[in-house]
């Protein structure tokens, strides 16, 4: 397999926390697309979409996942929520891990700070038809499907026995 691993999902499933406890227990360092693209634009997300717009992000995302490609070796990676939609190139970049939580578990915990930082999130009623859409989507592409709809530790056991 693969010796990165990328962990996918919708907005608010556990990725980043999920993908910094793996990291450390595979002594490898965790690398999150968002934080990647903030840190190379020197702004926020949020900031990225009103100055910009959502192709403009986009275009950054396959950027981020070439320099991923040519570059980094072993890691465990955090892609933002449409890139697999929106990324053809993601698929191939290591061993695909949808992280599947139910979008009213994800509504509950979103606090309003993490809302602010997703301009996808504003309407819900949009974001939970984006979920819709996108669950299909990433159950057909990922590698290893992981209920994660529970406790933090339990998503790492589930993804011990999967031995990836
Ligand atoms: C997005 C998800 C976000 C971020 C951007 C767009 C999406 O990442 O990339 O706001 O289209 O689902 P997270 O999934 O890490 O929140």
């Amino acid at each position: 397999m693969s010796t990165k691993i990328v962990l996918i999902g919708f907005m608010g499933s556990g990725k980043s926390s999920v993908g910094r406890r793996l990291a450390k227990q595979k002594s490898t360092f965790f690398l999150d697309t968002d934080a990647l693209i903030e840190s190379a634009e020197g702004k926020s997300i949020s900031d990225i979409f009103h100055d910009e717009d959502e192709a403009y992000f986009r275009n950054l995302e396959d950027k981020t996942v070439s320099w991923l490609k040519s570059n980094v070796n072993k890691a465990v990676i955090s892609a933002g929520g449409g890139m697999l939609v929106h990324c053809k190139e993601l698929k191939d970049l290591g061993t695909i891990v949808y992280l599947k939580v139910p979008f009213k578990t994800i509504l509950s915990r979103m606090t309003v700070q993490e809302l602010e930082k997703r301009p996808l999130f504003k309407d819900i009623a949009e974001a939970e038809k984006t979920y819709n859409e996108r669950d299909a989507i990433y159950e057909k592409l990922a590698d290893v499907v992981i209920d994660a709809n529970t406790t933090i530790n339990t998503i790492l056991d589930r993804l011990n026995q999967e031995k990836l």
